[in-house]
C-alpha cells in the first residue's frame, strides 16, 4: 500500500470501527459471523487492498460500504456519513466482481436500457419516495437471480 506525503492529515474517506457483521437464519439466530470487528482508515489518495482468504469478509465488507448491507455492530462512515447515505452515491464507482447482462440484449439494447432504467429510477429517488441506495440494492439482488 502506497501512501501520499499528506495522506495521514487528511479526513478518512473510509472509516471501519469493531466492524462486525453476523448473518441470521430465518429465525434470526447467529448463522455466520461474516465480519469479526475488523478496523481501517482510507485516506486520500491511498491505494487499499482487502486481502483475505475465501469466506473471510471481504465481499461482505465490500457490500456494507456500499450500503447493500446493514452493519450488525461498530462503526462504518464513508465520507463521513452513513453508508446509506445516498448523497455520497455520486462520488463512489463500484465494479462487480460478475456483471449481470442479459443474454438477450444486443451491445444498443444493453445500453438503452441501462439509461432508461437509470433515469426512471433516480427520478424516483429525488421524489424522496425511495433512495438510490435501496434501488440499488433491489436492483443488484434483481439482477443475480
Ligand atoms: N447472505 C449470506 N447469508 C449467510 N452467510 C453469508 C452470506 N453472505 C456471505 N456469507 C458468509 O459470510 C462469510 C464471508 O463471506 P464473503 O463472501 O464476505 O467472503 P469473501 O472474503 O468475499 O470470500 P471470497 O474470497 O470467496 O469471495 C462466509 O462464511 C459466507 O459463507
Ligand atoms: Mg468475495
Amino acid at each position: 500500500m502506497s501512501k501520499s506525503i499528506d495522506s495521514n492529515s487528511a479526513a478518512p474517506i473510509v472509516e471501519a470501527q469493531g466492524l462486525i457483521k453476523v448473518f441470521g437464519d430465518f429465525w434470526l439466530r447467529d448463522k455466520a459471523r461474516a465480519v469479526d470487528g475488523i478496523d481501517f482508515e482510507i485516506r486520500p489518495n491511498e491505494v487499499f487492498g482487502l486481502l483475505g482468504p475465501n469466506g473471510s469478509g471481504k465481499s461482505t465488507t465490500i457490500k456494507m460500504l456500499l450500503g447493500l448491507l446493514r452493519k450488525s455492530k461498530g462503526k462504518l462512515t464513508v465520507f463521513g456519513r452513513d453508508p446509506s447515505d445516498v448523497s455520497i452515491k455520486q462520488r463512489i464507482g463500484y465494479l462487480p466482481e460478475e456483471s449481470y447482462m442479459y443474454r438477450f440484449l444486443n451491445p444498443q439494447e444493453t445500453l438503452d436500457y441501462l439509461e432508461s432504467s437509470l433515469e426512471s429510477h433516480v427520478k424516483f429517488a429525488r421524489s424522496g419516495r425511495t433512495n438510490f441506495s435501496k434501488w440499488l440494492a433491489w436492483k443488484v439482488l434483481l439482477d443475480v437471480q
